[in-house]
């Protein structure tokens, strides 16, 4: 199993390219599932979760051409609507496919996506909201069963609380329904809106994408497209912190502060300069960062995708920080690691107060989920001396070429197994 090995106390000085939003392309492949025509996808970035979902298509009946950030889907021949456990178990994200079934074959056989390290995960919004558009639910022997005969039929749909993925894919199921679909309490999320792009490229009828209240007007079926998926802004974030945690001045290029105005703000607040080009951003951080306190909500609150990275850099900035994360009921697992590098943490309940430190030391750690990943590597890039990163593969999933990109930013990390 591969490992990261990190020599901190480089202070990062370099330029990078982001990549293609993993939480974009995602649904955006899905959204491919719901045409006979091909839809072409540029700017994918080459993740673990993305060849997972590629592979899952591919046992459908899609046709998968990639080439590079180039992935064209061909949906004409789609013949087999199951996501299997062992595919959906690696992916919850696969729970995507189930709404574009719906809508283009009328039913799906989909693996429950089990919980995952942050939290429950429970898909009952997604399922309600399908119910209502008409579709027949079964749940046994662990897989989500849905028919509909005659096709989905327009509704008025109210999700109990903000689901990205939820509004996603009861967005894509609207898209061929018969009449008119409202979701209110909708996600507002960018990701939300990329899709929305998309959908509307292949012909989709949908208004309100980026607000709460998404209509979506059903049409007889869509035709194919091409799409360039939008820029990844918690991977943008990530590299941010990563630069002020060390001291650093770096670029990145492909990317824009679009999206991220809750993280820059805070960025800002802890004593960052941050300069915005058309599809770059330039970030010079002081010799130490204020301690910057943050609550997670839905977009366009400060994203629980950026909490880890904010308790990394928080470990090591002057003051206390109060970080309240009100999204997910078990996303601290990162805490725990980062007291091994000698952190001054205090968790209660969906609260941990940071007490920022002069210096952290190096140390074996594990990384449990994406995210909580990430803040482990921003702490190593400070800590003193080695820092070893077990189990990356939770990073290969959320981030394009990290290795490199950390390099090319001025890090001393290498991957070793
Ligand atoms: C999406 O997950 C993202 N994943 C997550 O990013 C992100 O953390 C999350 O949104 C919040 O922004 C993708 O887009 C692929 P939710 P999703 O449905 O859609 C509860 C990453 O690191 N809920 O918005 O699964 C749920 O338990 C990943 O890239 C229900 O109770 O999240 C959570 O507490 C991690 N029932 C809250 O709502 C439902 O039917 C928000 O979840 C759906 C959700």
């Amino acid at each position: 199993m591969d490992k990261l090995l990190i020599h901190g106390g480089a202070r990062l000085d370099g330029e990078t390219t982001v990549s293609g939003a993993k939480n974009a392309a995602l649904p955006i492949l899905c959204a491919a599932l719901l045409s006979a025509e091909p839809v072409t996808l540029t700017n994918v970035p080459q993740l673990q979760d993305i060849a997972t979902l590629l592979r899952l298509l591919g046992q459908m009946g899609v046709a998968v051409e990639r080439d590079a950030d180039r992935v064209t889907l061909d949906a004409s021949k789609l013949d087999n609507p199951l996501a299997p456990y062992e595919m959906v178990k690696t992916m919850r994200a696969s729970i995507l496919v189930l709404g574009p079934l719906m809508a283009r074959v009328g039913e799906a056989r989909v693996s429950l996506p089990g919980g995952c390290a942050i939290g429950a995960r429970p898909v009952d919004q997604h399922l309600k909201g399908l119910q209502a558009m008409g579709a027949k639910v079964a749940v046994e022997h662990g897989y989500i069963h849905a028919t509909v005969a005659g096709g989905l039929r327009g509704a008025r749909l109210f999700t109990d609380m903000v689901t990205v993925t939820g509004t996603e894919n009861l967005m894509m199921a609207a898209c061929l329904a018969k009449g008119e679909t409202v979701i209110e309490n909708a996600a507002r999320e960018p990701e939300v809106v990329d899709l929305a792009n998309c959908l509307v490229a292949m012909g989709a009828r949908i208004s309100g994408a980026g607000t709460d209240v998404i209509r979506i007007h059903g049409v007889e079926r869509l035709h194919g497209a091409e799409h360039r998926i939008m820029p990844d802004r918690i991977e943008t974030g990530t590299y941010l912190c990563a630069a002020a945690a060390t001291g650093g001045s770096i670029r990145l290029t492909g990317t824009s502060t679009a999206y991220i105005d809750a993280v820059v703000d805070k960025l800002l607040d802890a004593g960052c300069d941050i300069d915005s080009e058309r599809d770059a951003i330039r970030l010079t951080a002081p010799a130490r960062l204020s301690a910057v306190s943050i609550r997670t909500a839905p977009y366009p609150a400060f994203p629980t995708d950026m909490q880890a990275q904010f308790m990394a850099i928080n470990c090591v900035a002057e003051g206390t920080a109060v970080i309240r994360e009100t999204i997910f009921e078990n996303r601290f697992m990162h805490a725990v690691e980062l007291q091994r590098l000698g952190a001054e943490i205090r968790i209660d309940g969906n609260t941990a107060v940071v007490t920022g430190v002069d210096r952290l030391e190096g140390a074996s750690v594990m990384a449990t989920d994406l995210r909580a990943s990430a803040g482990l590597i921003i702490a190593g890039l400070v800590a003193d001396g080695e820092t070893l990163v077990d189990r990356i593969y939770h990073l290969d999933r959320g981030y394009e070429k990290l290795g490199e990109k950390l390099s090319q930013l001025g890090a001393r990390v290498s991957r070793v197994r």
